[in-house]
């Protein structure tokens, strides 16, 4: 299996992937609107036998903090793998090779929306408990599922505040 950055010509294997891998069309669009918008900021594919068979995407967040200026991060969403190869290490190479490509080039912090039973292995923690909330869930009615892990921790650790996914989510709500 390879993992590489999507190219134009992976858009209708993903947009298939999406579609199978998720119950409605949703993500589909979304991951169409992030790239309308140039706020893909990392597409990445696992590719074998010539199939697409996982993808992940991530976007730019911003995050207000309690005190002082705004900091600007990744959120992680969608991830997907076929479900013909789930649970076969494919989402967590596509997870690490994502945060590992993004971590050398500065970018302090991530977010996303998941599971955390699937999350945690990956150093993400429930946001809320650091006081850093969605602001599309201000309240936390998600509970741990908005997530945040530092990549920067010898710079910036746990922040809090209220985190902003890029306005192409804004269509999911
Ligand atoms: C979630 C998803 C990307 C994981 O990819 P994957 O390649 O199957 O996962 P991996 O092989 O890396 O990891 C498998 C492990 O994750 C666990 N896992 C998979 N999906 C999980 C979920 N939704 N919640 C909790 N644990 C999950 C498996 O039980 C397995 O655990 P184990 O290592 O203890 O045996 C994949 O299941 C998927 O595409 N699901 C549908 C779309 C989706 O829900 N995406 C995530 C949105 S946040």
């Amino acid at each position: 299996m390879q993992i590489r950055p999507a190219e134009f010509t992976d858009h209708g294997s993903i947009d298939i992937l999406l579609k199978t891998a998720f119950s409605g069309p949703d993500e589909a669009r979304l991951v169409v609107s992030l790239r309308a918008a140039q706020a893909d900021a990392l597409e990445l594919v696992a590719e074998a036998d010539g199939v697409v068979q996982g993808m992940v995407l991530f976007s730019p967040v911003t995050l207000k903090p309690d005190l002082g200026e705004a900091i600007f991060g990744l959120g992680l969403a969608p991830l997907a793998v076929l479900p013909a190869v789930q649970n076969r290490g494919i989402g967590g190479a596509l997870v690490e090779a994502g945060l590992g490509f993004m971590r050398p080039l500065g970018a302090p912090f991530c977010v996303l929306l998941g599971d955390p039973a699937y999350y945690r292995r990956f150093g993400f923690q429930p946001a809320r408990a650091q006081n850093l909330h969605w602001d599309n869930d201000l309240n936390d009615q998600h509970g741990d599922a908005f997530q945040y892990l530092s990549l920067a921790p010898e710079k910036i650790g746990s922040l809090s505040g209220v985190a902003s996914y890029h306005a192409a989510f804004s269509a999911l709500e």
